[in-house]
């Protein structure tokens, strides 16, 4: 276990296919609005410090359930559970953590203690759990802005 900052690479948690394929739906379904690069737009950039700021340290169950919940609601559609792993795979991919052999498929796993979104290195395990909303239930938030 290396908490070197900047070094931290957990995971191997997807596949570079499974994230080829939500790259896929990333890029018709979420580049709208969080740039084809993920460079921002109408919503913030879903890479770098933004996720840091609100993911560091969250269980990636957190993560996929913004996905399948607000974030399909905003692209004005529905994600079954495995699309919204394949989206979660593409974001892990471009936010650092390195792919692995086995693909996510299932759920279940997110809600795992090692699986968190910590993947750019810092060691805010404990610190980053304060402000975040549980999204795995579907809490839609408010209307996207921008329109
Ligand atoms: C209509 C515009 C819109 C679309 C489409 C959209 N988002 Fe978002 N997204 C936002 C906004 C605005 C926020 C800021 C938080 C909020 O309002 O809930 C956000 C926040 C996020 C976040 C958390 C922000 C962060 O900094 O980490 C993630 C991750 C995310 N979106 C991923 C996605 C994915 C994946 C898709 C495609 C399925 C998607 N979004 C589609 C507007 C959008």
């Amino acid at each position: 276990m290396s908490n070197e900052q900047g070094k931290t690479k957990q995971g191997r948690w997807y596949t570079e296919e499974q994230a080829a394929t939500g790259a896929k739906t990333y890029a018709q379904a979420c580049a709208p609005c969080h740039g084809a690069n993920l460079e921002s737009g109408a919503g913030p950039t879903p890479k770098g410090a933004s996720w840091q700021q609100l993911y560091g340290g969250a269980k990636l169950l957190t993560v996929w359930g913004e996905i399948k919940g607000p974030m399909a609601q905003y692209a004005g559609t529905t994600f079954a559970n495995q699309q919204s792993l394949n989206l979660l795979a593409y974001l892990l991919q471009q936010n650092g953590l390195p792919a692995g052999k086995k693909p996510l498929a299932d759920t279940r796993t997110l809600r795992h203690d090692s699986m968190t979104a910590e993947v750019l290195g810092r060691e805010s395990r404990s610190s980053a759990n304060s402000s975040l909303r549980s999204a795995a239930g579907g809490s839609a938030g408010g209307a996207p802005r921008g329109q």
